[in-house]
């Protein structure tokens, strides 16, 4: 799918269904709080969240004391959504409109959390952009939070079709440079009711 074609999806879709209509919307992250303050330690660094959308991880990550917050997205309108919803406290987070697979540099970071992100990425080449950006952003000994449909989960989200992961599968693509600190499931509860499976990692870069 091409930058343009991705960017014309998302803007729709931001901009015809309100944040709490869509699947993965959860009114508290917990999951991925859990994992990113497991990752951090008694650190408060800097992190990114890549594809946030109108997720509520950068409230959260504000509140845990986090120096220094990114959120990027394809989506103006989810990004622009974000930061009215957060009102003053928008001006200490960076914000970031562009396609994760495109982007040159985003500078460094110790933590890079993406959930339901990765798994739309199901081009090769794409994917392997999205891994040297990941490798060239976040120094040896960051960390990777990353959260996916699962095998066994669903095959499909907003329409497009994704890729499934485990922990076997996870770590073929992410190669030696990244060792598992963490890999568990979760189920998300849709805001119609639906159960969807995910997988969870915290992977650490060690060369
Ligand atoms: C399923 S939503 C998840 C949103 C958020 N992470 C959450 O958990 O609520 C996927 C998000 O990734 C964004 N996205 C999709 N492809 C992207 C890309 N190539 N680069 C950057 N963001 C992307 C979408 O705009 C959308 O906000």
């Amino acid at each position: 799918m091409k930058t343009m074609d991705k960017v014309q999806h998302w803007e729709e879709v931001y901009q015809t269904k309100s944040p709490l209509e869509v699947s993965w919307y959860e009114p508290d992250p917990q999951q991925s709080v859990d994992l990113i303050l497991t990752a951090a330690g008694s650190s408060r660094g800097r992190i990114i969240d890549v594809g946030g959308g109108q997720s509520f991880l950068v409230d959260r990550l504000i509140d845990a004391g986090f120096a220094h917050v990114a959120v990027l997205d394809i989506s103006n309108a989810a990004i622009e959504a974000t930061k009215a919803r957060l009102g003053e406290r928008a001006s200490n987070v960076r914000w970031i409109v562009a396609d994760i697979t495109q982007a040159d540099s985003l500078g460094a970071f110790d933590i890079w959390h993406d959930r339901a992100v990765f798994h739309f990425i199901t081009d090769a080449e794409d994917r392997q952009r999205y891994l040297d950006l990941l490798k060239r952003t976040l120094p040896i000994g960051g960390h990777f939070v990353v959260g996916t449909f699962a095998v066994g989960g669903p095959e499909k989200c907003s329409g497009l079709q994704i890729q499934q992961y485990d922990a076997a599968a996870m770590q073929e693509t992410l190669g030696p440079s990244f060792e598992p600190v963490k890999c568990c499931q979760y189920e998300h509860m849709t805001p119609s009711g639906k159960s969807q499976l995910f997988f969870f990692g915290i992977y650490q870069r060690v060369m």
